[in-house]
């Protein structure tokens, strides 16, 4: 199965940058593909919709609402809204949104269930704080952010789960390839338990770089990675890209 690179633009970026950086990518070998996806901050995801209505690279959002269809809940943006932007995959349970914005389990597993019942692949992330690895109780905990997907009542034809410990987001600092393998086969085992799903891909994400990408790609069962700040410059996502 083809890598699935996911460029997390976070609230970067403005109207001009996202036109030039889509066009770019359109007309480039490396990145003109069904498994790109692109996180744009949600007032650009019809500009970058229309854009990329004749290409397979896919449109991200990165949050969703908790509350689904239509109605009295202002400035909320619904599954059903995203999907009819053109939306195809959206960021649920990054850490920063755990921890800005206090989102809970139930929260995330609304959102998820709206995903799902309009037909949108949730990338769901997962990852530890730096005290937790240190005490050594990382395992647990990220079974315990796992255990949200047996709650979720919807049907997953495509799974993505993204490792992303929180102390490598943005720091430079980079886990091991032992450690990214011991979460990855820990989540691959999970999900053969517990869940049933046609495609999964697990993803890592936290400073993924075009330096250290090939190496983190190179591991067995990873299926791609989240990259954050280095996706904002087209050059060094194509060569993330390029590793696929
Ligand atoms: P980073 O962010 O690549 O800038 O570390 C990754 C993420 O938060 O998804």
């Amino acid at each position: 199965m083809a890598k699935l690179m996911v460029a997390n633009w976070k609230m970067n970026g403005n109207q001009a940058k996202i036109v030039q950086d889509i066009t770019e990518y359109i007309s480039n070998q490396l990145t003109n593909s069904a498994d790109i996806v692109l996180a744009f901050p949600s007032p650009y995801l019809v500009i970058a919709s229309n854009l990329l209505l004749q290409s397979p690279v896919k449109l991200a959002s990165q949050d969703v609402s908790k509350f689904d269809g239509f109605g009295a809940f202002t400035g909320e943006v619904s599954a059903t809204m995203l999907k009819d932007c053109g939306v195809s995959y959206t960021i649920v349970g990054h850490s920063e949104r755990r921890m800005n914005n206090d989102e809970t389990g139930s929260i995330l597993l609304a959102k998820i269930n709206n995903l799902l019942t309009n037909n949108i692949t949730p990338i769901f992330c997962i990852g530890e704080a730096k005290r937790i690895r240190e005490n050594g109780k990382h395992l647990d905990f990220l079974v315990e952010q796992l255990e949200l997907l047996t709650q979720v009542t919807g049907k997953f034809d495509e799974l993505v789960i993204a490792y992303e410990p929180i102390w490598s987001i943005g720091t430079g600092l980079i886990p091991t390839v032992l450690q990214i393998t011991e979460v990855v086969n820990l989540i691959q085992a999970f999900v053969q338990n517990y869940l049933s799903c046609a495609k999964i891909r697990i993803l890592y994400g936290g400073s993924v770089s075009g330096q250290n990408a090939a190496s983190i790609l190179e591991i067995p069962l990873i299926g791609g990675v989240l990259v954050g700040g280095a996706s904002l410059k087209v050059d060094e996502f194509t060569t993330i890209c390029s590793y696929r």
